[in-house]
């Protein structure tokens, strides 16, 4: 898609192609990025550049573990924590250090395609699980796909593709499933929650924690949408302090960290963020864009379930083959990724973290390619 991006704009010139195809912020860090980097490269700590703790380093973990307690009112300490090369780091190094071969890892349908790589990588079994009509888990598809060899079930929410957010009710009831089955099986079962968009919510949401839900929960989390630093690759790892044996499982996720090839986190990035724990991009800003693509595209005649997160919306395809409708809005030079690229054919995702001049300009194109399916 990337590439398909660049032919057309250097074909009809940037302005003219409408690119709603990828997930990168189109948004600055905050200022006070920028402010703590001008200080840090004017007085560089000494040895800054150099080898740390393979966890990362102490001070960092200790400012993660202190936000991670107001939010979530359970005490987290620097153990909890390991720094990663952003979420995509921290799946790996978790599926890593939990799952020998064969393991099953259940995912949700519609899923971030990428899941099914990361389970690949460590020669582990992912297994599909379909969502309801809203985008939230089924939970007795859930209930039957487990089995003795399921290590994990991995969840994302707010979701890549849907936008949805699953609330207390739902997790619940996935940990209720997950204990059941761990009893049935004399099994242990890890809830992983993947959390990137975690502090992109709308309408004053405030985010449903997993942890309350399952002791053998473990978050990972990154800083590359909330502070819109997707290059430099900062994120982390959290487990929850009353999981057993959690020394044993730090010390694994600390060495997968190691093995894995990325070493550490980065150490520029673990001196910046602690400083920046409590803020995030222009949230409303997402917002209005959501409201924009919401509001313009259901008066058109599109369906959609209103996202409540993230910076993506997942319409229904107005026709079946949803490869097919990305293939007509290609004609009016819309961007967007077929439903079927996250295992769920029939809708299309539409990455709205892009300017909002450009969401109202691609109005006209939607509108056109849904009246000549209709
Ligand atoms: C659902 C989901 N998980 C993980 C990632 C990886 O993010 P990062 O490694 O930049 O934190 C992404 C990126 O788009 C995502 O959408």
């Amino acid at each position: 898609m990337f590439e398909d991006g660049l032919i057309l704009k250097k074909k009809f010139g940037e302005n003219n192609v409408f690119d709603f195809s990828l997930g990168n912020p189109n948004v600055e860090p905050p200022a006070k990025f920028y402010k703590i980097l001008r200080e840090l490269s004017l007085n560089p700590p000494q040895g800054i550049h150099r080898y740390m703790p393979n966890a990362g380093y102490v001070e960092t973990r200790d400012a993660i573990a202190k936000q991670l307690s107001k939010e979530t009112n359970i005490l987290f300490n620097s153990n909890h924590i390991t720094m990663t090369c952003g979420t995509g780091g921290g799946l790996n190094v978790i599926i890593k250090t939990l799952v020998n071969p064969k393991d099953e890892i259940l995912i949700f349908s519609p899923y971030f395609v990428e899941y099914l790589f990361y389970i690949d990588n460590h020669n582990a079994k992912h297994k599909i699980v379909p969502t309801d009509k809203n985008f939230l888990p089924n939970i007795n598809a859930l209930e039957k796909a487990i089995t003795k060899k399921t290590k994990m079930v991995i969840i994302n929410s707010p979701n890549n593709p849907s936008g949805v957010v699953y609330n207390e009710n739902v997790l619940s009831s996935i940990g209720k499933i997950i204990q059941e089955k761990e009893k049935l099986f004399d099994t242990h079962i890890y809830l992983v929650s993947d959390e990137p968009y975690r502090k992109i919510l709308f309408d004053n949401l405030r985010y449903p924690q997993v942890f309350p839900h399952h002791i053998r929960t473990i978050i990972t989390t990154s800083h590359s949408k909330d502070l819109a630093l997707a290059g430099e690759r900062i994120g982390y790892i959290a487990i929850n302090p009353s999981i057993e044996s959690n020394k044993e499982l730090s010390n694994g996720l600390t060495f997968s960290n190691r093995i894995l090839g990325f070493v550490n986190a980065p150490a520029l990035m673990q001196n910046i963020i602690p400083q920046l724990q409590d803020i995030s991009v222009d949230i409303l800003d997402y917002q209005n864009k959501r409201d924009i693509l919401y509001n313009n595209l259901t008066s058109m005649g599109y369906s959609i379930i209103k996202p409540q997160g993230a910076f993506y919306i997942f319409p229904k395809s107005p026709i079946k083959d949803d490869i097919l409708f990305a293939e007509k809005l290609r004609e009016e030079k819309i961007l967007v990724v077929p439903g079927s690229g996250f295992g769920k054919p029939g809708y299309f995702r539409i990455a709205y973290c892009v300017d909002t001049d450009m969401i109202n300009r691609s109005l006209n194109g939607f509108s056109n390619v849904l009246k000549k399916t209709n």
